[in-house]
């Protein structure tokens, strides 16, 4: 062959491969609402930054009819690019080849991508749309998953791992993003199982759809298995690059600083945003957009244990986490899914180096049969101890409660929070005015002539020893009570001071945490 037809023949072999499982399959793709493999990648990452491994590589099994079947690739596309200029490793699976269904060489392809991630340092993503183990390949599949889980969980904690669910995902192909970070998934078109509807229906005689099995209102709102829920592909995979925007390549390097709006602004607002009924409730989504850069604040789990608020946002530049009571949902009260939403959050941010700012306002663990029989000993404890374990840069703002246990959860001082500052609202104690005159005047209030009366001479007496936070101050443990429109200020004077935090743990294989 010449020069010129051996060219000719790898652009050919190259187009093929692009092809993936073909004209027809990829139209199929595009009826149902979803984009290509590559198609996907290109929304991804910067124009032009993708480059690909393995475009040659092909299935090897001959069992079933897949010998007969051969298309140019096999069902993933792997590879790295940039996102605003910086490295991401990816992998794409291609539904239109075997349904994305994983295989030997496919399981190969991603090992390769991972071991470049985590050897290079930088995020490593996967677009998931696959129906998992490919059944044709038997435990060769099966071992193909458990390979990529093993390099999943030993990469955690080293690069940031997000998945995306593009289409529909069952078996290995949802284990393997249950063991990354964070999972997004696109409203309608994505849905995530264990086993499909035709499973559930030969085992259980449930008849179920996909949406109602794992659709993305699923994931979001009830198990809390998805982080982010987007309308459309294009805004799922812009979602995933704005949140790179505040991570850290990996665990050795800071997240990337990005210059802020006035560090010294304050919002008058804020002095009057706490209501005068301590009943009466407020979003505190509006406290943190009034406090952080630009008013932005990108929002994790944001329909899932609505009444705990984590995201992320920047001050004075610097990438934070946030974790929020929320008063506006069941008054903030912590419960099983709020401790274990908030657990995880702090533990990710301790991962990577992003520094945690948390704004309190708590009544209290939520009472009752439901939670005790369902473990609020033991979820409200993962949420205690992600805080205790945490050693980036803490900082506290107790806006009101700080009632009970949760004073000591949400990031106190006990637990090596920095600094712990409280608006003059605050109001710190074991528990609440009314609850505490109920418990230690029982019995004076059964004999009292006016048992109402009394009760209010008793909870206002109680308010206006307890119900403040100067007691704490006065011990220190808060550091300083401030005016609610420093707060901005206050922080980002706070996080400076912090930049060269040290702090460890003791030696040990690793901690053991109320799974
Ligand atoms: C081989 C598969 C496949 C699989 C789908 N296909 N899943 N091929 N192995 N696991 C093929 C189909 O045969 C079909 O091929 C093409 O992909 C498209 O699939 P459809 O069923 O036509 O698409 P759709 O109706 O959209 O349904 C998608 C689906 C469904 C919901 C994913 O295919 C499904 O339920 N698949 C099996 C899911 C499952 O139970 N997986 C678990 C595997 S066990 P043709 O040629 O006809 O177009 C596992 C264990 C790992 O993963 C370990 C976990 C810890």
């Amino acid at each position: 062959m010449n020069k010129q037809t051996n060219i000719q023949k790898l652009h050919e072999l190259k187009a093929k491969s692009r092809l993936g499982g073909g004209e027809e399959r990829i139209k199929a793709q595009h009826a149902k609402g979803r984009l290509t493999a590559r198609e996907r990648i290109e929304l991804l990452v910067d124009k032009g930054s993708f480059r690909e491994l393995d475009p040659f590589v092909q299935h090897r099994t001959h069992d079933f009819d897949l010998g007969k079947q051969k298309f140019r690739a096999d069902s993933v596309v792997t590879g790295w690019g940039t996102v605003e200029g910086r490295l991401v490793y990816v992998f794409s699976q291609d539904f239109t080849v075997f349904g994305g269904s994983l295989g030997e060489v496919h399981a190969e392809k991603i090992c390769k991508v991972m071991d470049l991630a985590m050897k290079n340092g930088a995020p490593m993503i996967g677009l998931n749309d696959s129906g998992g183990a490919r059944i044709q390949e038997g435990v060769v599949s099966l071992a193909g998953y458990a390979d990529i889980f093993l390099k999943n969980t030993l990469a955690s904690g080293v690069i940031p791992q997000i998945s995306a669910i593009m289409g529909p995902c069952a078996g290995g192909a949802v284990y393997s993003p249950a063991l990354t970070d964070f999972i997004f998934m696109t409203r309608n078109t994505s849905y995530m199982f264990v086993t499909g509807p035709d499973v559930v229906k030969a085992v259980t005689h449930e008849e179920v759809t996909q949406e109602e099995l794992g659709g993305a209102s699923v994931h979001s709102e009830k198990s809390g298995v998805c982080h982010v829920a987007a309308d459309n592909e294009s805004d799922t995979l812009f979602l995933i690059r704005k949140l790179l925007g505040y991570l850290p390549q990996n665990n050795m390097e800071d997240p990337p600083f990005s210059a802020s709006d006035d560090p010294l602004r304050m919002d008058e607002a804020l002095d009057s945003i706490i209501p005068d009924d301590p009943n009466k409730p407020y979003d505190i989504k509006d406290v943190i957009r009034s406090i952080m850069d630009n008013g932005q604040f990108f929002e994790i789990h944001e329909n899932y244990a609505q009444n705990i608020v984590v995201g992320f946002a920047r001050l004075g530049g610097h990438s934070v986490g946030i974790v929020a009571n929320q008063p506006a949902v069941l008054a903030g009260v912590l419960d099983i899914d709020a401790s274990e939403k908030g657990a995880r959050f702090v533990r990710f941010c301790d991962a990577f180096n992003i520094p945690i700012v948390t704004f309190e306002d708590v009544p209290g663990f939520l009472p009752g049969t439901n939670q005790e029989h369902h473990g609020i000993i033991r979820s409200g404890a993962k949420l205690l101890f992600a805080y205790c374990e945490a050693t980036v840069p803490k900082l506290t703002v107790v806006t009101r409660k700080a009632y009970g246990g949760a004073y000591c959860v949400m990031s106190s001082k006990h637990i090596r929070s920095d600094v712990n500052l409280a608006w003059p609202t605050a109001e710190i104690a074991v528990m609440g005015p009314d609850g505490a005159v109920n418990i230690i005047f029982r019995k004076e209030l059964e004999k009292a002539k006016d048992p109402v009366k009394r009760k209010a001479e008793l909870v206002a007496d109680y308010r206006e020893k307890f119900a403040s936070p100067y007691v704490a101050a006065e011990r220190g443990y808060i550091d300083d009570v401030i005016e609610p429109k420093e707060t901005r200020p206050r922080l980002i004077n706070a996080l400076e001071m912090l930049s060269n935090k040290r702090d460890s743990n003791p030696a040990k294989k690793h901690g053991n945490i109320p799974l």
